[in-house]
């Protein structure tokens, strides 16, 4: 099944939201790892550069508070010395908690060792006084200095290493950030247009179609919208719009067989009378009173059938646009079938066709127009003489059927030619006539049409059972007088 307007709409903006989502979360993932990297650039690395490098200053100091100790012997140093060494010996340990890796241990233990070893000095040379020189005491105490001074040079330096790889890789994250951003961006452009485009043209690219198609049919050539990819909305117009060209081919049809119809009957009588004057004009029967007079019935017969054809347009237009009158009445059923029957009894009995009503006793009575039933029983009856072949029926009959409703169901039934199953609900449109092989038969189309705009007025309905070579029947229904 094609995908709507909106489906394709929704599938390329949830693959927009998709990669949106996405770069969302790379975006939140690597900003944390950056933050992560500068937290600890700025924090642990720039501890350990600065415990460290204050580590040495105090180590140089603790060394020339001993070195003047050593010489003035003055228990002020000492003690000063032992103070310092505290805060020496704290700063240490905040740094192994930075720090504390397999390599720097050995500089820790070295670094303790410095720390008391001063004392363990004094202690020698109170016990063993001169013979213990400062300047032997010293060399060894340099080698331990300059031991752990270079140590702490290293992690200065490590400190420093670390803090500029940190810095790098928060400089390479960041370009990366921007990059897949930049990328982003030109995707996210790229897959909008895209679906705009792809959107636009499945809808456009129709639209035209229709443009090309409706001015086809505007001039007059009847085409079809075949194949089409497109949305489904869209081929459910091309569905439409096909029906509807179709629907106007048969309209340009009907109104082409309609104008040749109507065209034949207004021609027929109209010939007739010019020639009837010209014969008269010309005074061709001057001394023939007899022909003179036939002449002038022809002339009256050929006009009033003008004055029908014309009148039946009429009366269809005014039906069409809802703006007959009608005059309703109270009538006896029997009575008005009978008259029609009366009415058409001279063209029965030209063709030879019998015609049979056996009027109802206790029929309920109808509110009708009667000139309008006439009409109607005039156009049923009018047909069932005109399709039945000579020597054939005609019957009438009024039933009120007990599933009806109280309604009463009229038929009129023939012995002649029938329809064919499809064309029966067609019949009821206006102009449509079904064409007999030898074309012999002329009508407008009309006859059908009113009547079922006659019967509708009334509040019934109207309907036909028939079987093509078997005959006809036309019923029609009408809300008794109780009911209307
Ligand atoms: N009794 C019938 N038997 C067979 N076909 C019929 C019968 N009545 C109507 N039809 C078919 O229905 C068509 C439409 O009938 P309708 O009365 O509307 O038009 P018409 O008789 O051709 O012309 P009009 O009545 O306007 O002079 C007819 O052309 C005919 O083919
Ligand atoms: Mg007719």
């Amino acid at each position: 099944m094609r995908p709507t307007i909106f489906q394709c709409l929704m599938g390329g903006y949830l693959a927009i939201m998709f990669l949106v989502f996405s770069f969302g979360a790379y975006v939140a993932f690597e900003l944390n790892r950056l933050s992560h990297i500068n937290h600890i650039a700025a924090g642990v690395d720039s501890d350990v550069i600065n415990i460290a490098e204050s580590l040495s200053t105090r180590l140089r100091i603790l060394v020339s508070i001993e070195k003047k100790h050593w010489i003035s012997q003055d228990s002020d140093f000492y003690l000063l010395f032992s103070r310092r060494q505290d805060e020496f010996l704290e700063q240490l340990s905040l740094l192994e908690s930075l720090i504390y890796e397999n390599e720097s241990s050995a500089f820790f233990k070295k670094a303790l060792t410095f720390s008391h070893s001063y004392f363990n000095g004094v202690d020698d040379w109170k016990k063993h006084g001169e013979s213990v020189s400062f300047s032997s005491y010293e060399l060894k105490r340099n080698e331990l200095v300059q031991t752990l001074l270079s140590s702490l040079k290293q992690i200065v330096q490590a400190g420093n290493r670390m803090r500029d790889e940190k810095i790098r890789i928060s400089e390479s994250i960041s370009t990366k950030v921007l990059w897949v951003t930049i990328a982003f961006a030109i995707a996210c452009i790229v897959l909008s247009l895209t679906v705009t485009l792809l959107t636009t043209r499945r809808i456009v690219r129709p639209i035209v179609l229709f443009q090309r198609k409706t001015r086809d049919i505007a001039a007059g050539k009847y085409m079809k919208i075949e194949e089409l990819r497109a949305p489904r909305e869209i081929c459910n117009l091309a569905g439409e719009f096909n029906a509807m060209s179709e629907r106007l081919q048969e309209l340009d049809r009907l109104k082409e067989d309609f104008i040749s119809h109507l065209s034949h009957t207004l021609r027929t009588p109209l010939t007739a009378i010019w020639e009837a004057s010209e014969m008269l004009n010309k005074g061709i029967f001057d001394h023939d009173p007899k022909s003179q007079s036939q002449l002038m019935t022809i002339v009256g017969n050929e006009c009033r059938r003008l004055i029908f054809s014309v009148n039946r347009i009429l009366d269809l237009s005014r039906m069409e646009s809802k703006m007959m009158d009608y005059r309703f009445v109270e009538a006896d059923l029997n009575e008005l079938i009978q008259s029609a029957l009366s009415r058409l009894s001279p063209i029965a009995q030209a063709k030879n066709v019998t015609m049979n009503f056996l009027p109802k006793a206790d029929l309920p009575r109808v509110l009708v127009d009667p000139d309008q039933l006439h009409q109607l029983l005039d156009n049923l009856i009018g047909n069932a003489l005109k399709y039945t072949d000579p020597e054939g029926s005609i019957t009438l009959d009024v039933q009120v059927p007990a599933a009806a409703g109280g309604l009463l169901h009229i038929s009129v039934t023939d012995s002649g030619c029938g329809i064919e199953p499809h064309n029966m609900q067609d019949i009821f449109d206006k102009f449509r006539r079904i064409e007999d092989e030898k074309n012999t038969i002329r009508g407008s189309g009309l006859g059908l049409a009113i009547s079922r705009h006659i019967v509708k007025a009334h509040g019934g309905s109207i309907w036909v059972e028939s079987k093509k070579g078997c005959g006809s029947t036309f019923y029609f229904s009408l809300p008794p007088a109780s009911l209307s």
